[in-house]
């Protein structure tokens, strides 16, 4: 077998064979096709597509080269979710906690933000001690003695993916239906969970901008997964405007706090409930979907979600004080202000440009190893629907240096549309595929 064979056979559209697929997987992963045979066949794939075998072979590939992780010693059943990114989305920081205080096991590797979209192990960093990178045996002891664990991507986990994915973003192949199914159910089949939600988000702000796209990336990666032996789950949603009203790591923890508390935004607190729920039915905690949501609202009013999160964090070695005190998270330098340049409703405020905007504050990275600026972000005031008058406070932008926010303002404002008239508010959850 040669790698200009298989990428030819790609080119031409033709499905390649599991051997093949493996064969490219694990020559590559050992540095013995370069990244330009690599680049090429990804953008053959790109092109051409893959069909279900041959995104099932390449998931497996992927997961194999690499150790995985295996939790059935436990005897409980360990969940975990995975969003396919979006903008102010911080419903993992939520809905972990939540879910351990009501005795779900969670297990869950997660990743850095890349682009406009944020990432939770930059989230988790801003808490002082906190340590985002657990060894295997660790990861696994820390969720067999306290039900709930989130590590980032270790290197000697799923390898391939790496690589590919650092590969894909340089080559304009990111966007592609199979490839961002196996990059994802790689990463969950080699973590170890047996029940999977996954969010797969929808929009100006996610990588699958129709619906018609969503569905079938949902479709394929529960088709994957239920193949694999894992309890799969997808749920389509909304990523049209930001999730919540905090876009940017520190600001994004301290929402995630207050929506821990029951209080918040609506959106946010809605998606975490409706997930949760879900998530509590996989891990046969609940039976029903109306009684699960009804636990999970009161366990996070009654405090006992918001005290699963001060042991979470100390049980990676952060500073729990942070749950009281968030100024300990650190305080921005500089700070602006976006008015509202006319008087109506706010009919769009897109989540792209709102997370290009926070990307230009510092928040985000263009390259994997980019600095970030924890404390770069912006808090949105006025959300789709709004009455907004001239004048008035749409969002306030910080950073770390004052230098960022003029031109992060300007993006900003390109976010927002205005109209006589109250836009009808569509529903968060579009899909649900199984
Ligand atoms: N998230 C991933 O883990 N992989 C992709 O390809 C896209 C989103």
């Amino acid at each position: 077998m040669r790698a200009i064979d298989i990428i030819r056979q790609k080119r031409d559209g033709a499905a390649l064979s599991d051997e093949a697929v493996r064969f490219f997987i694990d020559r590559y992963t050992a540095g013995e096709i370069p990244d330009y045979q690599a680049a090429a066949w990804l953008m053959a794939v790109y092109l051409r597509g893959m069909d279900e075998r041959e995104t099932s072979a390449l998931t497996c590939a992927l997961a194999d080269s690499g150790a995985q992780l295996d939790f059935s010693f436990l005897g409980r059943t360990v969940v975990d979710k995975h969003s396919t990114g979006g903008v102010g989305d911080k419903t993992t920081l939520v809905l972990l906690p939540l879910l351990a205080s009501a005795g779900v096991t969670l297990a869950k590797m997660s990743g850095r933000g890349l682009g406009h979209t944020g990432g939770t192990i930059d989230k988790l960093s801003c808490i002082p001690g906190f340590r985002t990178e657990l060894a295997r045996d660790e990861f696994a002891r820390q969720v067999a003695e306290t039900g709930l664990a989130i590590t980032g991507q270790s290197p000697d986990m799923v390898p391939a993916d790496g690589k590919l994915y650092a590969l894909r973003d340089v080559t304009a192949t990111v966007d592609s239906i199979p490839l961002i199914a196996a990059s994802v159910m790689s990463k969950k089949i080699a973590a170890g969970a047996k029940g999977l939600l996954l969010d797969v988000k929808v929009g100006s702000g996610a990588f699958m901008r129709s619906l018609s796209d969503a569905a079938a990336l949902a479709a394929l990666m529960v088709s994957i997964g239920k193949s694999l032996g894992r309890r799969t789950v997808a749920l389509v949603t909304a990523m049209e405007q930001p999730l919540g009203q905090a876009v940017g790591n520190h600001l994004e923890v301290i929402e995630a706090l207050q929506a821990l508390r029951g209080e918040g935004a609506a959106d946010l607190r809605d998606l975490c409930l409706h997930l949760g729920a879900e998530m509590l039915l996989l891990a046969d905690k609940e039976r029903d979907f109306a009684a699960a949501r009804h636990r999970l609202t009161s366990l996070l009013a009654d405090g006992t979600a918001l005290q699963a999160m001060r042991r979470f964090i100390a049980g990676q070695g952060g500073d729990a004080r942070i749950v009281d005190d968030p100024d300990r998270l650190g305080v921005p330098r500089a700070k602006g202000e976006l008015l509202a340049n006319s008087d109506g409703y706010l009919t769009r405020l897109d989540a792209r440009a709102a997370g290009d905007a926070a990307m230009a504050l510092g928040a985000g990275r263009k390259r994997k190893g980019d600095a970030v600026d924890l404390l770069a972000g912006i808090r949105l005031y006025k959300k789709c629907g709004d009455a907004v008058s001239r004048g008035e406070l749409l969002a306030e932008l910080f950073s770390s240096g004052p230098e960022t926010i003029a031109p992060a303002a300007a993006l900003l404002e390109t976010a927002y549309a205005f109209g006589d008239s109250a836009p009808q508010a569509g529903p968060l959850v579009l899909e649900r595929v199984v």
